[in-house]
């Protein structure tokens, strides 16, 4: 059974997975309504993605026989003046989020709680995985610059993802 520090830490963070998803929706609502449906797919797939780590943590927390406690889920901002700039807030929120599961796993092993030490490692390589697809789009996006026909390009490529 993990700490009552530990539990309350990870339903912290299942909360953060889960405010990412409401997150990464309003900004889906944001691209459908400028009319780049690429970037709004793409966005709803990424919501799901956090849903997913929300639920992992939550199984996660259950199969330890910990409690988990769903937090409040603040509303998320809902204009976001361009997809560069849209994607600047992602990138800055997986980078936060990545610290806020560094805080994590260094919190598991000062109460050597080695189950959530090798459950966290999973979510160290995806944060890894997340900071690189966000930069590596912003990258892109900022080439493309203020030219509307590249964007389209774009934003029909990243409508296969899947
Ligand atoms: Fe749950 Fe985008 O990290």
């Amino acid at each position: 059974m993990p700490s009552k520090k530990i539990e309350s830490a990870v339903n912290q963070q299942i909360q953060s997975e889960f405010y990412s998803a409401y997150l990464y929706l309003s900004m889906s609502a944001y691209c459908q309504e400028i009319h780049l449906d690429g970037f709004a797919h793409w966005l709803q797939v990424q919501s799901k993605e956090e849903v997913g780590h929300a639920m992992r943590l939550y199984n996660y927390l259950n199969n330890r026989g910990g409690r988990v406690i769903l937090q409040t889920i603040d509303r998320p901002p809902e204009s976001f003046k361009s997809p560069r700039r849209m994607f600047e807030q992602i990138l800055k929120h997986e980078q936060e989020l990545s610290k806020a599961v560094h805080k994590l796993y260094k919190l598991a092993q000062d109460e050597k709680d080695y189950a959530t030490e090798v459950e966290l490692q999973w979510f160290i390589k995806e944060q890894v995985e997340e900071e690189k697809t966000a930069g590596d789009i912003l990258q892109k996006l900022t080439l493309i610059g203020d030219q509307p026909a590249t964007l389209l390009m774009m934003d029909h490529h990243l409508d296969s993802r899947e």
